[in-house]
């Protein structure tokens, strides 16, 4: 991908991987526009990017998710890239009572919003130059980590979303490309929980480098090896994450 004169539009771009990845692509000179819930963490994110576009959205509600499409093309028509990157994840048992609409969410958040949006998106993407969709989703979609059974579920089905869009979309420009982050150190499921992961900054270096040299799917030291594993390899990685 040519990281070079777009437009993108990053989901969760004001904080982690999503203002890692916006900061590069800004470096490299793309516009982005980051979307969140949180205009404070929106501001401080353009106060560190000068000329990033931002917009408040919560991507768990579809009307917000239409109106930020129709904000999005109506303001910056030459919008050519879409980042589904706006993520929660939870830790709990399943065994615990817990009031459905709660764990609903996050299979909103983390599947729904970015296949709708995608959706939403398509039609305009195709008429760009270079466009692409981006997807986030994990190592752990590739071997669950059981305390988040959920969070999980939801990065196995955006991983296998992606596969099929991009098998759908093969004879269009659209190129369908997914970064696969292992444990990254961010303040991903609360603050705290990421601190022994990988450095942001390091992560998303490598991250952009690969996708420049064209890489469709990237990940990056036990996230990319998970993601090429045999089943016996996943097995193995499964009882190790899950054994703590
Ligand atoms: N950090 C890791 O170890 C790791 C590993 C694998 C995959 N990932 C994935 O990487 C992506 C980014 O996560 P991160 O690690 O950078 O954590 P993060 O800093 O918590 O980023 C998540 C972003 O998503 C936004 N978001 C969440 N719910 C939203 C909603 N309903 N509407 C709009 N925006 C929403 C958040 O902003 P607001 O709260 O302001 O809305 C926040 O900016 C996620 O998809 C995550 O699953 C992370």
């Amino acid at each position: 991908m040519n990281l070079a004169g777009n437009t993108v539009l990053i989901t969760g771009g004001a904080t982690g991987i999503g203002l890692a990845l916006a900061r590069r692509f800004q470096q490299a000179g793309s516009t982005v526009l980051a979307v969140g819930r949180r205009e404070d963490k929106l501001r401080e994110a353009q106060q560190q990017l000068p000329g990033l576009h931002i917009r408040v959205c919560d991507v768990a509600l579809a009307t917000e998710r239409v109106a930020l499409v129709e904000w999005a093309r109506r303001e910056y028509p030459q919008l050519n890239v879409l980042v589904n990157n706006a993520g929660v994840q939870r830790r709990f048992q399943l065994t615990e009572e817990e009031d459905w609409e709660v764990r609903r969410q996050e299979l909103v958040i983390n599947v729904e919003a970015p296949i709708h949006l995608t959706t939403l998106l398509l039609p305009h993407l195709r008429q760009q130059a270079a466009p692409a969709i981006l997807n986030v989703t994990s190592g752990l979609a590739f071997a669950p980590m059981a305390q988040a059974p959920i969070y999980s579920a939801t990065k196995a089905a955006l991983h296998s979303f992606t596969l099929s869009l991009r098998h759908q979309l093969a004879a269009t420009p659209i190129q369908v490309l997914e970064i696969v982050p292992p444990a990254v150190n961010t303040d991903l499921g609360g603050a705290g929980l990421h601190t022994w992961g990988v450095p942001v900054d390091v992560f998303a270096d490598s991250v952009m480098e690969r996708l420049a040299a064209g890489e469709q799917e990237v990940g990056y030291g036990t996230s990319e090896e998970i993601r090429r594993a045999s089943r016996e390899q996943i097995d193995a990685r499964f009882q190790l994450i899950n054994s703590r």
